[in-house]
This record gives structure tokens, sequence and C-alpha cells, in this order.
């Protein structure tokens, strides 16, 4: 099994996410959207890497599915969906991706990874915390989804550099550790 370091979530941030869950629902949608952008985006810089292309085609489809999920659940709720508000934490980590190829495609997985992992514990973490018991089941299947996605992307970065991933992993997750105790905690996935 691959690992990836990951520091636990500030336990205070369960209790931000449930005084305004409407505003982390609204906010979920778009990093479900991000998700699957994102995987696409490797298929438009790396067409020729096969194995790449077949794995994260077939992750941005679930995430897809995913965004369709969380549009539900936002409908069920009386919930309007907002514009994306941003993501400086996803903007943060992409600052850490170097230049040159191939560490550009080995920091693309392995922050790819990072945002899938940190998604999986928070998803799991309402999970467990909210109360309605069809969103919480809801919000149990997404996290171990994102938990196979953070996977998938740990399997590639190994196969594009089987030596050095896991130094890289172990910097990568340095930086996101720091980040996420330095952003505030506020009712959104990250
Ligand atoms: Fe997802
Ligand atoms: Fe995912």
């Amino acid at each position: 099994m691959l690992v990836l370091p990951l520091t636990p979530t500030d336990p205070r941030w369960v209790d931000v996410a449930l005084s305004d869950l409407d505003a982390v629902h609204r906010d979920h949608l778009h990093c479900e959207r991000k998700a699957a952008q994102s995987a696409l985006s490797l298929v438009r810089s790396y067409p020729e890497r096969e194995h790449v292309v077949a794995a994260v085609a077939r992750l941005a489809h679930e995430e897809t599915a995913h965004v369709v999920q969380v549009s539900q659940l936002l409908a069920r709720r009386g919930t309007a969906p907002t514009y994306d508000l941003g993501d400086d934490y996803a903007a943060a980590l992409r600052e850490h991706v170097r230049k040159r190829e191939p560490e550009r495609l080995l920091d693309r997985l392995l922050v790819f990874a990072l945002i899938e992992a940190r998604s999986a514990e928070r998803l799991a973490l309402l999970a467990a915390a909210i109360p309605d018991e069809a969103t919480a089941h809801l919000y149990a299947g997404l996290a171990s989804a994102e938990v196979r996605h953070r996977d998938t992307f740990l399997e590639l970065a190994a196969e594009v550099a089987p030596d050095g991933w896991e130094a890289r992993a172990a910097e990568l997750a340095a930086h996101e550790s720091a980040l996420v105790a330095a952003l505030p905690l506020r009712p959104r996935i990250h």
C-alpha cells in the first residue's frame, strides 16, 4: 500500500462546518466540479501517457457523478447553489508544482493526491457528525470514493517516479500540513 502522510484536521473544524452546512454543501459542489476538471487537465497535458489518460478519465467520470449527487443534495435541502468562492487552499498547493517535466507531472499527481486525501478525511468527519441520515450516508460514500482517488493518483505518481515519488510526497505533505494549519477554520471543505 502506498502511504501519504496527512496531519489530522483540527477537530473544531467539524463544529464550524455543522454551524453552516448549507455553505459547506455549496462549496462542496464546486470542489467536485474542480476535481473533475483537474483530472481532465491531465488528459490535455499528457495525451501520450495512455495509462494516465485512462485512469484520470475514469476518475473524472466519478467526480462528475459526485457533482450530480451534491447538486441533488442542495435541491433536497432547498439550498440555492452559488458561484465558486475560489480556493486558496488548492491555489497555494499548486504553487509548489515545479515547472520542468517530468517533475511537473509528478508534482501535479501528488498535489491531486493530497487534495483527495484531505477531502476524504473531511467528508468522513462530516459523515460521522451530520445528524441527517441520508446526508451522512452520502458523505460516507463520497469519502470512500475520494480515498480510492487518492490511491489512483499515488499509484500514477509511483509509476512516473518509482524512486523519487515518496520523498517528494513527504515534502508536499509537509507544505499541505502547514497550509491547513495557517488557513482559518471555515464552513468549507478546505
Ligand atoms: Fe469527488
Ligand atoms: Fe475525488
